[in-house]
């Protein structure tokens, strides 16, 4: 059996949880879960340790679970199943990347055949996801589904099931969870990501490492520093270099390569790139190492993370002329960490492919 958790639903050995594992079995919408595991089209998974497969296998399993819970319309569950499949396929990075619901709503009618009422509905839920709970009604409103309410307990859903995973970075806080039967949940989460765990280790393989990088703290602070900055008008690469210099509490780079970040429809380099790229450069020198091969390190890490270091392909949704201005800071915030964790860290994000 391809998926683990599916294998997992096979087994006996689900202790303290065997009643609720029976009664999803039991379940009429069973046979679709199943379905949605054996047909989860894996290779559009974002490739990750922490926002890849086992997470999403997890979601879906999670989602059913909350769905069967609340006793959600058949449709619904339907949406809902699909919504925990995709909705991280837009992920760019593992940092905050608050964008990659977007991104990854943009890409559901292609991998899902969704059409209509029903892909705005999976739609609105994927964007709200990796938001704020305050913005869910405004971005349900721009898709606008035929029955609003129906929306938004999909989107509260997806967001309670993808909540419930966070047990695998240990940063479940129940209070932040939006239905109770959820919170009825937050155990048999902890039970079955380390059953996971066990099941793929039965099969020989390494179950990922937790992130040691993750700080929260520090997350947040950039955040608001790129948020406040960008919202004020400041250009993309100060905003880069002036953040990454506080941080590191060094002299900023002493000139800042023209760039044409911003203008319309362009194939130049990104200004989050070329400021993350010339702070880089400068802070070797600084410190007496070698620019230039800092420089080229740094240009092959950024490319295997990013794909592509042009404005146009970096952008959140291709290039829309509507994508609010939040879309892009999102993007620079996750370059500022990612370049910082590469001056910091060196090689231990390095090679984060896998599961
Ligand atoms: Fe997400
Ligand atoms: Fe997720």
């Amino acid at each position: 059996m391809d998926s683990p958790v599916l294998e997992l639903l096979h087994r006996e050995d689900w202790g303290p949880w065997m009643p609720v594992r029976d009664r999803l079995r039991k379940w009429h919408m069973y046979p679709e879960l199943e379905r949605t595991f054996r047909e989860l089209k894996r290779e559009e998974l974002f490739r990750s340790p922490i926002h890849g497969e086992g997470h999403i296998e997890r979601v879906i399993l999670l989602g059913a679970l909350c769905a069967m819970e609340r006793d959600l319309p058949d449709d619904d569950v339907r949406l809902l199943l699909l919504a925990c499949c995709y909705h991280d396929t837009g992920r760019l990075s593992d940092w905050l990347d608050d964008a990659h619901g977007r991104r990854s709503a943009f890409k559901l009618e292609r991998i899902t055949g969704l059409a209509g009422d029903d892909l705005a509905m999976v739609m609105a839920a994927v964007e709200a996801h990796s938001r704020r709970d305050a913005d869910m009604d405004e971005i349900i409103n721009g898709y606008t589904p035929r029955d609003q309410k129906r929306c938004k307990e999909l989107a509260r859903l997806l967001k309670d099931a993808d909540g419930l995973d966070r047990v695998r970075l240990s940063d479940l806080d129940e209070s932040y969870l939006r239905t109770p039967e959820a919170v009825k949940l937050a155990d048999l989460a902890r039970w079955l990501f380390d059953a996971y765990n066990t099941e793929l280790k039965k099969r020989g393989q390494e179950p990922p490492k937790k992130p040691d990088y993750y700080d929260r703290d520090l997350v947040t602070r950039v955040r608001n520093r790129v948020h406040d900055a960008i919202l004020g008008g400041q250009a993309i690469m100060e905003t880069v270099t002036g953040c990454l210099t506080e941080l590191f509490g060094c002299q900023p780079p002493e000139a800042l390569i023209a760039h044409s970040c911003g203008a319309a429809w362009s194939t130049e380099p990104c200004g989050a790139w070329e400021g993350a790229h010339c702070f880089v450069r400068d802070y070797v020198l600084q410190r007496n190492g070698d620019p230039k091969s800092a420089a080229e390190d740094f240009r092959r890490r950024f490319l295997k993370q990013y794909r592509s270091d042009r404005c146009c392909d970096l952008r959140t949704c291709g290039f829309r002329e509507d994508d609010p201005v939040w879309l892009c800071a999102s993007f620079i915030l996750d370059v500022i960490l990612f370049t910082y964790y590469f001056l910091t860290r060196d090689v231990s994000f390095d090679d984060t492919d896998g599961a």
